[in-house]
C-alpha cells in the first residue's frame, strides 16, 4: 500500500539537534537550532516563567477544560497589545482579529491557510520570501498551495542587506503581492533594515497595495527591548499597510515546547473583523479544535501583571545581553588573537539569535564533521549556543576551516 511513499530527508535544523545528542565527543557544540542556552549550555527556564507557573498551579480553581476555539481571551488580547502597542489605532478601532496558535509555526500556517482561501491574489497564489529565509517557510506555504518566490535580501558581498534589490523587487512585483517580512532579528541572517529603510519599504507597500505577512518570532531578542523590536510592525499598522502578524513566545519566554503563539490580522473595520474571525474559527476548529492552555495561561499572567512583566523584561535583557557579549568575545578572539583571515565585523553588527557567518557549505560541513560543531549548511550559527567555556574552541575550529 505504501510503496508510493518516497523517503523524505530529515529536517535540516532538527537533524542537527539529534546528531548533537548522539555525539559523545566531549567538546561538541550545538549552534543549530535557535534555542537559548545559559553559560553552561543548559536550557534556561526564565525565572519569571517559574514564578508564573507556581502561581498558576497554586490556584485551586484551575481546571483542564477546553479553551474557546480562538484561544484564551486574556492571552490573545494582551499578546496583541504586546506586538501592536497599547496605543495601537487598530486595537482602539476594534479591527484586530487575534487567534491563539500552535506557536509561530502554527500562526504562519493559519495565516497562510487563510490567505490561500480568501486573499484576492493577482493571478497565481504566490508569496515572496526573503532570500534566504527560515527554511520552514517554504514548506508552510507549499502545504496550502501557495507558490514561493524569493526577493533579494542578503548581500554576500557586504554580508549585509541588499536594500536596492529588495526595493526593486517590491516595485516590480504585481500589485497586491504578498511579501513575508521578518519583524526583527531576521532568521537566518541577523540582518535587519534600519528604521529609515523600513519607512521606505512601507511606502512601496502602500504605493503597490502589497500585503505584509509579518513573522515575529524574536521580539525582544534584537535590541533587548520589546517595544523597539516592534517598530516596523507598528509603523506599518499606523500607516495603513494591510498586514497580519505571526507571533511566537517560544524564544522570548523560553516556552519552546509549550507552543504559545498568536496570529493577528489587522483589517479595515470592525464589521470585517467579525467576518474574518468567524472564518478563522472554522479553519482552527477543523485543524486543532482549540489551542493548548498551559503556556497561554503563563504568558497571560506575565503580560497582565505589571510586576511580572517587569521581571520578564529583565529576563529578556539577560538573554539578549549574554548573546551580545558572545558576539563581542567571538569577534575579539577572531580578529585580535587568532587573526583569522577576512572581515568579521558582521558578527557584532548582526542582531538577534543568529549570525550568518559567511562560511561556505563545505566549511560548515567540515565544522560539523571534523570539529563536532553542529550548524546549518547555510553558515548560520545560533549565538545562544556559545558560552564562556566553548567560545575559544569554536573560534579555533572556525579559524582552521577558514584557513584550509
Ligand atoms: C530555528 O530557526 O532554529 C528555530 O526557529 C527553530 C525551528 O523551528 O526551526
Amino acid at each position: 500500500t505504501w510503496d508510493v511513499v518516497p523517503l523524505a530527508p530529515p529536517d535540516s535544523i532538527f537533524k542537527l539537534t539529534a546528531a548533537y545528542q548522539a555525539d559523545t565527543f566531549p567538546q561538541k557544540i550545538n549552534l543549530g537550532v535557535g534555542a537559548y542556552r545559559d553559560d553552561d549550555s543548559k536550557p534556561w527556564v526564565l525565572p519569571v516563567v517559574k514564578k508564573a507557573s507556581y502561581i498558576l498551579l497554586s490556584d485551586p480553581t484551575l481546571n483542564h477544560e477546553y479553551l474557546p476555539i480562538t484561544g484564551l481571551p486574556e492571552f490573545v488580547s494582551a499578546a496583541a497589545r504586546l506586538i501592536l502597542g497599547h496605543d495601537s489605532p487598530a486595537i482602539a478601532d476594534d479591527r484586530v482579529v487575534s487567534v491563539q496558535t500552535i506557536s509561530g509555526t502554527g500562526a504562519n500556517h493559519l495565516g497562510a491557510l487563510f490567505l490561500s482561501r480568501y486573499y484576492p491574489f493577482n493571478g497565481d497564489k504566490v508569496v515572496y520570501l526573503s532570500d534566504p529565509t527560515w527554511v520552514n517557510h517554504f514548506a508552510i506555504f507549499e502545504n496550502v498551495g501557495i507558490k514561493q518566490r524569493l526577493y533579494p535580501y542578503y548581500d554576500p558581498k557586504t554580508i549585509g542587506l541588499d536594500f536596492d534589490g529588495f526595493i526593486a523587487t517590491l516595485r516590480s512585483a504585481p500589485e497586491r503581492s504578498v511579501f513575508l517580512l521578518h519583524a526583527c532579528a531576521h532568521n537566518p541572517t541577523g540582518v535587519d533594515p534600519t528604521v529609515e529603510q523600513w519607512k521606505t519599504i512601507a511606502g512601496v507597500f502602500l504605493a503597490k497595495k502589497h500585503y505584509a505577512f509579518f513573522d515575529s518570532a524574536y521580539q525582544g531578542f534584537a535590541s533587548g527591548d520589546l517595544d523597539r523590536d516592534a517598530t516596523a510592525v507598528r509603523y506599518f499598522v499606523s500607516n495603513g499597510v494591510p498586514l497580519l502578524v505571526c507571533q511566537s513566545f517560544a524564544k522570548n519566554a523560553g516556552l519552546y515546547g509549550e507552543r504559545v503563539g498568536a496570529l493577528h490580522i489587522i483589517v479595515p473595520n470592525k464589521e470585517t473583523a467579525g467576518r474574518v474571525r468567524s472564518q478563522l474559527s472554522v479553519l482552527q476548529r477543523s485543524e486543532i479544535s482549540n489551542p493548548p492552555s498551559y503556556g497561554a495561561r503563563v504568558v497571560a499572567l506575565i503580560l497582565k501583571n505589571p510586576e511580572l512583566f517587569e521581571e520578564w523584561k529583565a529576563d529578556i535583557r539577560t538573554m539578549a545581553g549574554r548573546i551580545i557579549d558572545m558576539r563581542k568575545q567571538l569577534h575579539g578572539v577572531l580578529t585580535k588573537e587568532l587573526r583569522t583571515p577576512g572581515n568579521w565585523d558582521h558578527i557584532i553588527n548582526q542582531i538577534g539569535m543568529f549570525s550568518f557567518t559567511g562560511v561556505s557549505t563545505t566549511q560548515s560541513k567540515a565544522l560539523v564533521e571534523e570539529a563536532h560543531v553542529y550548524m546549518t549548511a547555510n553558515g548560520r550559527i545560533s549565538m545562544a549556543g556559545l558560552n564562556s567555556k566553548n567560545l575559544r574552541y569554536f573560534a579555533e575550529a572556525l579559524d582552521r576551516v577558514v584557513r584550509t
